[in-house]
């Protein structure tokens, strides 16, 4: 009797797994593993991969990129359920990656007094008296983005804005974030007093008396920032959402986030920032744009800790990309360290704001431990230091791939473009700079040396410098579209003709700048920065079915963005 129990068992056993077997079979037959999920067809796509620069079409699956060519090669791993997006002769480019940006503080700024492009002083004060009336009695009114060359040059003080703001405590940064203006009362919160020594590499600026004027400027900014209340976590949330959202209605799908960080800053806010809003948000499915963050350099065990647990992809979206730290200022604040001194400031050649001797050993103990080194520099002599660094911290720590950054490369001394190449050094810059500092440079620099030295793009790129382009959000608008355009022709507001033509960019060139040089400059070139096969789907469909139109019209914008293959804007 047991026998046939034991056999009766054994066939249904076998008759089961057969049909699961079937159907599985079956399941097979009707969705062929190769089938792709979206085919885009009929475009122009430019891919920023030489080995097949444009192409018509591309297949998607899993958010990657399956195929990429013709229509019939494509067309060929179409599967039951592909979905197909016709082009109608379209341009597609490759996801813009934005090479330095800080977020957070354009999110936050979107929401706050925008001073951008306000060209009176009439105006200046008329924006803060309007915002001033719904503000509750005491607390603080935030703002930025001013920029005093607008409107003649003169720079702005407490008494501008004092009697507009009796009971609020103010605080306006200067649109390149190295300057920014506080009203009395916010002096008097912070205990600004007429004996107080300027802090390490800041100034506090002062009328012939010694009294403070508002301004404070780079370092001296923190005895102001100190006593403005912490930005709560959800307000810092909503400023990533929004800056992400906003980054995507430009075509920017990538953004290396240089923080919230100024010379002088409390470095633990990147910190805050990592574990409260990006690693929650990554957590939480809330990302929107892949983001690559570069933090203080003076924690930079606390990175090496960090990439050690959990690698320097988190996921997908979130990538830890390195350590950033200070040579020098800005041009716009007269703090940017030149060689020579300023043409409207004869006795001052900038600042620099961390000593050269810790800043050395800080990248050396970084690159040691395989964390990539960036730092700021705007003028030639800060460029120069931290060139030369860079050059013996590698001869010392030895051969290894570590594409060390220079943030901005704005004015560079005679020679100092070809070292880049030279020393394999990334040139991380700002083109829709340019057209901020055409009318002041050559005020605070001189013709010589704004004509010969600035914004070298060209001379870079044929030194055989990675060059990577970025916009500095928001200190310039977040807008790749109208960096290229910068890149390419040079050309300021009310000039007619460009600012040193011999460094114009080819369209190709700074199309790549945009996207595979700057996924290289911040080492995610496996993932993102081409259209090919293997990479993610991340690619803009622009308004326009032809590069004439683009770089001519000014018509031109971003029709749809999509991250990983899945539409993400609009
Ligand atoms: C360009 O495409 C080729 C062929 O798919 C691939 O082997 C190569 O890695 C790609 N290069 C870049 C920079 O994406
Ligand atoms: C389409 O692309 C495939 C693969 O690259 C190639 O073999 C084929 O010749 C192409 N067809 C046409 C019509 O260009
Ligand atoms: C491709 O787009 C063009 C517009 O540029 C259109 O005239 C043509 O019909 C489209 N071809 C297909 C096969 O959809
Ligand atoms: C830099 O490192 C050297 C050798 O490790 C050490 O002697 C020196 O004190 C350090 N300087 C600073 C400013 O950290």
């Amino acid at each position: 009797m047991k026998n046939i129990y034991y056999y009766y068992v054994v066939a249904s056993v076998i008759v089961v797994v057969s049909l699961v077997l079937s159907l599985h079979i079956n399941t097979n037959y009707n969705v062929p593993t190769i089938g792709a999920d979206l085919l885009v067809t009929n475009g122009t796509i430019y891919t920023s991969n030489s080995s097949l620069a444009f192409a018509d079409s591309m297949a998607i699956r899993d958010g990657r990129i399956l195929r990429i060519g013709n229509y019939s090669f494509v067309k060929e791993v179409s599967g039951h359920g592909t979905k197909e997006l016709n082009l109608e002769g379209k341009i597609v480019v490759p996801g813009f990656i934005d090479s330095h940006v800080h977020l957070l503080v354009g999110g936050l700024q979107m929401v706050r007094v925008e001073l951008r492009g306000v060209n009176t002083k009439d105006a200046f004060i008329k924006k803060i008296k309007e915002r001033v009336k719904n503000l509750k009695e005491g607390s603080w009114l935030l703002g930025g983005g001013w920029n005093n060359d607008l409107w003649g040059g003169e720079l702005p003080s407490a008494s501008w804005i004092d009697e507009v703001t009796p009971h609020h405590p103010v605080w306006l940064s200067r649109m390149d974030g190295h300057m920014g203006l506080a009203n009395s009362l916010a002096l008097k919160i912070a205990g600004v007093s007429n004996s107080m020594q300027d802090p390490v590499g800041g100034t506090i600026s002062r009328n012939a008396d010694g009294e403070a004027t508002g301004l404070m400027i780079d370092s001296a900014m923190k005895v102001i920032i100190s006593c403005i209340p912490e930005v709560s976590v959800e307000e810092r949330r909503q400023a990533l959402e929004r800056a992400s959202r906003y980054a995507l209605t430009k075509g920017v799908t990538t953004v290396v986030d240089v923080g919230r960080y100024f010379p002088g800053a409390p470095v633990e806010h990147s910190w805050e920032d990592f574990s409260d809003v990006y690693k929650w948000a990554d957590l939480s499915g809330k990302m929107m744009i892949r983001i690559c963050l570069f933090f203080p350099m003076p924690t930079w065990s606390q990175v090496f800790d960090t990439v050690q647990t959990t690698g320097r992809k988190l996921s997908q979206w979130l990538y830890i990309g390195g350590v950033k730290a200070f040579a020098d200022g800005s041009l716009g604040s007269n703090s940017a360290l030149f060689h020579e001194p300023y043409a409207d400031e004869p006795w001052n050649t900038g600042l620099q704001v961390t000593d050269m001797e810790s800043l050395s050993n800080m990248t050396a103990q970084s690159d040691k431990s395989g964390l990539q080194v960036s730092i700021h520099a705007i003028g030639d002599k800060a460029n120069d230091l931290i060139l030369n660094m860079y050059h013996s911290v590698a001869s010392i720590n030895g051969k290894r791939d570590r594409r060390f950054r220079i943030e901005h490369a704005q004015h560079l001394a005679p020679g100092s473009a070809a070292k880049f190449g030279e020393l394999g050094i990334v040139a991380s810059v700002q083109p829709d700079h340019l057209l901020d500092d055409a009318d002041s440079a050559v005020k605070k620099i001189g013709l010589e040396r704004m004509q010969k030295g600035s914004y070298l793009f060209q001379t870079l790129l044929a030194s055989n410098a990675l060059v990577a382009f970025g916009s500095d959000w928001p200190v310039a608008d977040i807008d790749p579209l109208n960096s290229i355009k910068t890149a390419v022709k040079r050309i300021p507001p009310g000039w007619d003709k460009a600012w040193n033509s011999a460094e114009c960019m080819k369209l190709t060139d700074a199309l790549n700048a945009h996207t595979i040089s700057a996924a290289r400059a911040c080492f995610l070139d496996e993932d993102i920065g081409s259209l090919s096969v293997g990479k993610m789907a991340d690619f803009v469909i622009l308004t326009t079915q032809s590069w004439d139109d683009f770089m001519t019209q000014g018509t031109t914008s971003v029709a749809a963005t999509y991250v990983g293959g899945v539409q993400a804007y609009p």
